[in-house]
């Protein structure tokens, strides 16, 4: 019966476009609705217009089935019974806070569509309060129609496996009648067993923030205990297998390296301390901003320790960086601290050269004056140091050997612990890496 409903997807970009895919191939008919036409040109085509592992094929096949569909047309979304709004918050231009404009906007142009008895569910990761606030607006504007919030918890490289089969499902609802709604959705997921919460609309946008910034935490701890093992004469890399065999600690996001980035992590930590303010809760989210400084400050320490190798004056120097985008398995290279880096290196007149697997395009988009090379072994030509900076798996299969013979000088910096530092040794490569002494 659930099948019945007809679902509408606002804003097509890595999160809705995912969701579009993954609610079509649950059988239900979905329309993605999205203001770029180039964008929805492309989805209509079955083609994506990022990289993730999978979605690429099960796009295309949903849109061979006819039951998912793209426009720029918002219009299209009057046949919808629920609406998933997933547009971006990016981080003001202004400020640490959440740009919440297209969050607003989206509402606003759907509701004269809306039909009786819909129900708007947003996943976009917003700040507390705003869910409570567009949901009173929408009762003025489109009183036949209710609003949920139903956040998202799906890692780029993973979307499909995260979506379909996610650990959690969390719903905000002011009533009954939304959770059921909801419910009719998720049954083949709630079916595998998939715990489910039912919260307020503030917790439910809580539980998101919450959830990054409590990752945000484990990643900048293992970084800082990275600071003190390099103080101390110590290894991260030991340190961190030995306190996750804990289980209340857990081995997971405890690798050392470069820090995090990416579109959500970096600006939801900050977007959270800005709302915390508002709130008069200050105090209670001050240490993300230590947080947030350790995590800038990793950055730093590898452009330290390539000083240290090299010169303070990098200006003839070719530096090869391995790695633009934010993770592995991903295109993305919004807040990449390996871009970052390389950007730092670059103003400082070292002769940067980049090679990244599936980021080369999008990071010559952000920064055209940067130089990039077609493949790893074209990027450490004639290097005088290397920089591993984004964990792929091409770069865990170099051969130490056979790179050697292509560098001037033989040194690699491991920014993600990432690389088996003995057999880079054995093969004659001054190796360091973040957090190891030694
Ligand atoms: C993150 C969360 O993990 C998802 O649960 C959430 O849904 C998503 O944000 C979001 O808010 O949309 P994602 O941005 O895809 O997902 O990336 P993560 O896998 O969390 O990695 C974030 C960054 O942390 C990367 O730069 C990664 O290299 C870094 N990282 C991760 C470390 O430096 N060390 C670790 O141990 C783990």
């Amino acid at each position: 019966m659930s099948m019945n409903l007809t679902l509408s997807v606002i804003g097509c970009g890595y999160l809705g476009a995912t969701h579009a895919a993954c609610m079509s191939s649950l059988g239900f008919k979905v329309v993605g609705v999205d203001t770029d036409p180039e964008k929805v040109a492309m989805l209509s085509r079955g083609e994506l217009p990022f990289y993730e592992p999978g979605l690429d094929t099960l796009l295309a096949q949903e849109v061979k089935t006819g039951r998912l569909t793209f426009t720029t047309d918002f219009s299209a979304v009057s046949d919808a019974d629920i609406h998933f709004v997933c547009v971006g918050t990016p981080q003001s231009k202004d400020g640490l806070a959440a740009d919440l404009s297209y969050v607003k906007a989206a509402v606003q142009t759907i509701a004269p569509f809306l039909k009786e008895g819909s129900l708007v569910v947003g996943k976009s990761t917003v700040p507390v309060g705003t869910a409570q606030s567009l949901r009173a607006e929408l009762t003025k504007t489109a009183p036949q129609a209710d609003l949920a919030w139903n956040p998202e918890f799906l890692r780029e490289g993973f979307a499909v496996e995260d979506t379909l089969t996610p650990n959690r499902l969390v719903v905000g609802v002011a009533n009954d009648r939304a959770e059921e709604i909801l419910k009719q959705v998720y049954e083949p997921i709630i079916a595998l067993g998939t715990p489910w919460i039912r919260a307020d609309l503030p917790t439910a946008e809580l539980v998101k923030v919450a959830a990054n910034s409590f990752l945000a935490t484990k990643i900048s701890f293992i970084n800082a205990m990275a600071e003190v093992c390099e103080a101390a004469g110590g290894d991260v890399t030991v340190l961190a297998k030995a306190i996750g065999y804990d289980p209340r600690i857990g081995s997971r996001f405890l690798q050392a390296g470069i820090g995090f980035g990416g579109g959500c992590l970096p600006k939801d930590i900050r977007a959270f301390m800005a709302r915390a303010q508002e709130l008069g809760a200050k105090q209670a989210l001050e240490f993300l901003r230590e947080i947030d400084a350790i995590n800038l400050r990793a950055r730093q320490r590898v452009i330290d320790v390539v000083r240290n190798d090299l010169s303070e004056d990098l200006t003839q120097y070719k530096i090869a960086v391995l790695g633009a985008t934010f993770k592995p398995d991903s295109d993305d290279v919004r807040d990449s601290p390996a871009l970052d880096i390389a950007v730092q290196l670059h103003a400082a007149g070292a002769n940067v050269v980049i090679h990244d697997p599936k980021g080369i395009e999008p990071a010559r988009r952000r920064f055209p004056n940067l130089n990039f090379a077609d493949s790893a072994t074209e990027c450490v030509k004639g290097a005088d140091l290397i920089l591993h900076l984004t964990e792929w798996k091409e770069y865990r299969d170099l051969d130490p050997s056979l790179i050697a013979q292509l560098v001037k000088n033989k040194i690699i910096i491991d920014g993600r612990n990432a690389l088996d530092r003995e057999l880079w040794r054995s093969a004659g490569w001054k190796f360091h890496a973040l957090g190891r002494t030694d």
